[in-house]
């Protein structure tokens, strides 16, 4: 398992979860950190609150069904606040998609009115260093993977654990792993990195955090962007 503690991780998803009030959308994110928020949401939904959920991937719906929250999509619905996780956070950027589920998830959580990031301790640092995961459609792998090398990065194809052969996102693309280093100016990178023939999309989440709630054994810190 990535990240810091069971705890840790509980305490910034329950943390999250109480933003959330009746009539609310909520984008529901990805991951084992934002797995707490929506568990948390779906006993408060058992309580009584009124509230429809919009996943970010195949994960987050099997648990908000699991979980009673009833669901709707961005056809019909724009979410009031996003709950999500990341990978690494700095200077409130984010780098997300270890679960290769960034391409929907920033769709959902730069719809949303508000992000509220849940991470552990673990997850903060002062500069970006984290390889950025960039998803490409499955013919552009190797011309993807050569800009990634022409911008200073090393891309690495994500290989599956129980399979023979790549990970295959929810959305049937590829995800190659682009080691960038210490990241100087992250914005700079993600532009040129959407300028790619064949990028789906990539990890770097800049200027869509507006809170981060970093959950600890001792309890939560919350920062406001
Ligand atoms: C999914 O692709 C990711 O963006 C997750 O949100 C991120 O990896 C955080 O997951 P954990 O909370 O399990 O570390």
């Amino acid at each position: 398992k990535r990240g810091g503690s069971d705890d840790a991780k509980r305490a910034a998803g329950e943390s999250a979860a109480e933003a959330v009030s009746d009539g609310m959308i909520v984008g529901l994110g990805t991951g084992s950190t934002a797995a707490h928020s929506i568990r948390d949401l779906g006993r408060q939904v058992d309580a009584g609150l009124d509230i429809e959920g919009i996943p970010t991937s195949f994960q987050s719906r099997e648990l908000a069904r699991e979980a009673g929250i009833p669901l709707t999509t961005l056809d019909d619905a724009r979410p009031d606040v996003a709950i999500d996780g990341a990978d690494q956070v700095a200077d409130g950027q984010l780098v997300k998609g270890g679960g290769a589920a960034h391409a929907r998830e920033k769709v959902v959580d730069a719809a949303a009115d508000r992000l509220l990031v849940v991470v552990d301790p673990t997850k903060e640092a002062d500069v970006l260093d984290h390889p950025v995961p960039v998803e490409t459609i499955p013919d552009a792998r190797q011309t993807v993977a050569d800009a990634v090398r022409e911008l200073g990065g090393e891309p690495e194809l994500r290989a599956a654990e129980r399979k023979d052969g790549p990970v295959v996102t929810d959305n049937g693309n590829l995800v190659l792993d682009c080691d960038f280093g210490a990241i100087a100016e992250p914005g700079a990178l993600a532009t040129d990195l959407s300028k790619i023939p064949g990028v789906l999309e990539h990890g770097l989440f800049i200027g869509l955090a507006d809170e981060i709630h970093c959950g600890t054994d001792e309890g939560v810190r919350v920062e406001t962007l």
